[in-house]
């Protein structure tokens, strides 16, 4: 079966208490729970860090075995050149999300150092952004 990771960046374990009319206020474990049984069809896997050279390490583990990697590498994104490096290095497939619409937000989350890298880039549609990229992931045009 077709294995996609999920990897959440900073401050993405506080989904649910942070700032939820940005964020929503469900946890991300209880939207991972209903998205697990939703996609059957595929092995959903989710790690989160606050660390930099955490998910760098993991996206190293996964990017030459897991059929999709789905990143939301938060505040990362925008600062974060080792995070590019990273995902421009590994062969599995990267489709970046944001949950928010970091364009309708301050300048400095408009530059993303993973976009030039994804697959594709999923931004603003809550936690569907998610569902999103998974969806993109089975039914590849
Ligand atoms: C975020 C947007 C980032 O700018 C921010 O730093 C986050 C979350 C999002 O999912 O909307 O932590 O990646």
């Amino acid at each position: 079966m077709k294995k996609i990771i999920i990897i959440n960046g900073p401050n993405l374990n506080l989904l649910g208490k942070r700032e939820p009319q940005i964020y929503g206020s469900l946890t991300f474990n209880e939207f991972f729970e209903t998205i697990k049984a939703k996609y059957p069809q595929v092995i959903l896997e989710h790690y989160q860090s606050n660390i930099e050279g955490e998910i760098i390490d993991k996206l190293h583990e996964v990017g030459f075995s897991y059929y999709g990697i789905i990143l939301n590498a938060a505040a990362y994104t925008h600062t974060s050149v080792g995070i590019g490096d990273a995902v421009a290095a590994i062969e599995t497939a990267v489709v970046e999300v944001h949950i928010s619409n970091t364009f309708g937000r301050e300048d400095f989350r408009h530059h993303s150092y993973v976009a030039a890298y994804a697959k594709g880039v999923v931004v603003g549609f809550g936690l569907q952004s998610y569902e999103l990229a998974i969806q993109s992931f089975l039914s590849p045009v």
